[in-house]
């Protein structure tokens, strides 16, 4: 009986201690269970990231690539094998130097020495790439470092630049022949300039005094005329005294238009208004008015020149009754308007005036000109019998130091 009692003791005293192992098994399969879960999770998670970048690198508009440290090609998208013309599978495992154009290599290795030895973590270049056909096609390259494992590899989007480059080379040769016929408006005008100014000088200092001087001996012939005869010497050296005076008036006049000295003195306000007061009781009412403020002397003198033009024109061939000019400025632009009520111009009489034609007059094309080369703008707006109205615009040349030069060998 006591043997029995032992036996079930012991027996339940085992039973305790299997129970206690199959709980501890029991936590460790638990345990053991939740670390694979979450390895298993773990490696969903990297599957998925991996899936999301592969979709990016090949769905990109862009060319992609991935570089190593020599700048191998690890891998490519379809958009850079589509912008190159190679295979994959032909560019996979050569080196991006291999496409580039033969002036341009420095610029991969420029971006290799920034990335790799100065570990700047982006850098971009813009160069020219050699297509599978011999295409040149120019590429803006990023490119950014990223970790792979043990290694750090070169990221790279290159996007097709050729037709922005395109458009630039036009823009540069457009400017460039724009900067010709500016050299070439710069000479003919200069030149022009000049001669104006060598007649000015020699109807002033030459035909001038010698009318003047003229005059002078015209006296001493009326003092030693005959007796009998002066009174008839008398009436023909009054009326030779009135036309010589008639004509050194005339010779200033002639000699100040071309060369303006009240511009140089007093501005542009000043001579507009001496210039249009030449006109009063030539049958056309003119009414001229300019803003006071002193600007450029070169500038002065080019607006200077085109009113002159355009009043001489309103008096010569508009038949008006009335003409305005006016010359004003706001914040960004300087303006010139001249307007009359007079016959007007036909269509054709306007295109004309696009182009200088032999025979023809040429003062409105050089207006143009004078226009074009200070880079504004000229319209005119005219009905035949509803007058002409034509209106200038221009940039101050404050702003434009280039011109402001060219116009000082045009303008004197
Ligand atoms: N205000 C105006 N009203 C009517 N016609 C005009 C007016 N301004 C110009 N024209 C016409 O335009 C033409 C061209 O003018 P432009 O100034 O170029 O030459 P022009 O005055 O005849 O000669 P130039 O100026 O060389 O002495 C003139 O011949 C005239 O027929
Ligand atoms: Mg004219």
């Amino acid at each position: 009986m006591q043997d029995s009692n032992e036996q079930v003791r012991q027996l339940a005293a085992e039973n305790k201690a299997l129970q206690g192992e199959i709980a501890s098994l029991r936590s460790a399969q638990q345990s053991a269970t939740e670390t694979l879960q979450a390895r298993l999770a773990g490696e969903k998670a990297n599957q998925e990231s991996q899936q999301r970048f592969q979709t990016i690198f090949e769905q990109s508009k862009l060319g992609n690539k991935i570089i190593a440290p020599d700048l191998c090609i690890l891998k490519v998208n379809q958009a850079l094998v589509t912008m190159l013309g190679y295979g994959k599978a032909e560019l996979e495992g050569t080196r991006i130097t291999e496409y580039s154009h033969l002036g341009y290599v420095d610029h991969w290795r420029e971006l290799q020495e920034n990335l790799w030895t100065k570990r700047i973590p982006s850098f971009g270049i813009e160069t020219v790439l050699v297509t599978k056909e011999g295409a040149l096609i120019w590429c803006r390259v990023i490119s950014f470092l990223f970790a792979d494992g043990e290694d750090t590899l070169g990221y790279t989007i290159l996007e097709d630049i050729t037709p922005r480059k395109n458009r630039e080379k036009v823009l540069r040769q457009d400017h460039h022949r724009l900067q010709q016929q500016q050299a070439v408006l710069k000479t003919v005008l200069g030149a022009q300039e000049e001669e104006r100014r060598r007649i000015a000088e020699s109807l002033h200092n030459g035909m001038g005094q010698i009318l003047f001087a003229t005059k002078l001996h015209l006296a001493r012939v009326e003092a030693t005329a005959l007796p009998g005869q002066q009174s008839e010497v008398h009436q023909a050296l009054e009326k030779t005294r009135q036309l010589l005076t008639e004509a050194i008036v005339e010779t200033s006049r002639v000699s100040h238009e071309l060369v303006p000295l009240l511009l140089k003195d007093f501005g542009l306000a000043k001579a507009i208004e001496e210039f249009c007061s030449r006109f009063a009781g030539t049958g056309i009412q003119l009414q001229c008015h300019c803003f006071q403020e002193r600007i450029s002397s070169t500038l002065e003198m080019a607006i200077y020149r085109i009113c002159q033009e355009l009043v001489n024109n309103m008096v010569k061939h508009s038949d008006a009754a009335r003409g305005r000019l006016e010359v004003y400025r706001d914040r960004d632009y300087l303006y010139i308007e001249a307007q009359d009520n007079g016959k007007g111009m036909a269509g054709d009489q306007v295109i004309d005036t696009t182009r200088p034609e032999p025979g023809k007059g040429i003062g409105l094309s050089t207006i143009r000109d004078r226009v074009a080369l200070l880079e504004g703008k000229l319209e005119i707006d005219a009905t035949p019998g509803e007058g002409t109205l034509i209106s200038i615009r221009l940039p101050p040349t404050a702003r434009r130091p280039h011109l402001e030069r060219a116009l000082c060998w045009l303008m004197f």
